[in-house]
């Protein structure tokens, strides 16, 4: 238990996380090495998919499909976190209408996400399960939407939320 604390917080703990903080209300109780982490994990699956997409229409299915797994609880555990933890910090120490308007943008952007993966998922666990790429070109079009998307959100959120309430990601360096 004291080893799995030392590696760092799984994103599949991540609900375990948010219910022990949830009572904490400074600055200091904002884990920032989760959301490192997570943005890290989420940065991953986006150079994971774009490897995909390069390769179209030759694939690796034992790898789209572990992907096809992972990719909807992964991104369900990280959007949970942020909306629970990350945003309401960011409203509080920074306030304004428009920043308001902008964790509004992005939790709507999560919805979008998740839908957008399972679709996604389904393409992945269709070519993992060994069904013939008929259509690379549209395949790895949807591939590129879903994973450039993800990093543009990613990077707002780096350049404008964490550093707000005192989050440095040193991956955006
Ligand atoms: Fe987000």
């Amino acid at each position: 238990m004291n080893e799995e604390k030392e590696r760092g917080s799984s994103l599949f703990e991540v609900r375990r996380e948010n219910s022990m903080l949830a009572g904490r209300s400074s600055r200091e109780a904002i884990p920032s090495a989760v959301m490192t982490r997570a943005h890290r994990e989420k940065l991953q699956l986006c150079d994971a998919l774009e490897k995909i997409a390069d390769a179209l229409p030759n694939v690796d299915r034992l790898k789209c499909l572990g992907i096809a797994n992972a990719i909807v609880p992964l991104l369900r555990n990280i959007h949970q976190y942020e909306e629970t933890i990350i945003f309401p910090a960011y409203e509080a120490a920074t306030g304004g209408s428009n920043n308001i308007a902008s964790t509004r943008r992005l939790r709507a952007e999560h919805v979008e996400d998740e839908c957008f993966a399972g679709e996604v998922t389904e393409i992945l666990l269709a070519i993992g399960h060994g069904e013939r790429v008929e259509n690379a070109e549209a395949v790895g079009f949807m591939l590129r939407g879903f994973f450039e998307s993800m990093r543009r959100h990613i990077a707002f959120e780096r350049e404008h939320v964490l550093p707000a309430i005192g989050i440095i990601d040193q991956g955006a360096i």
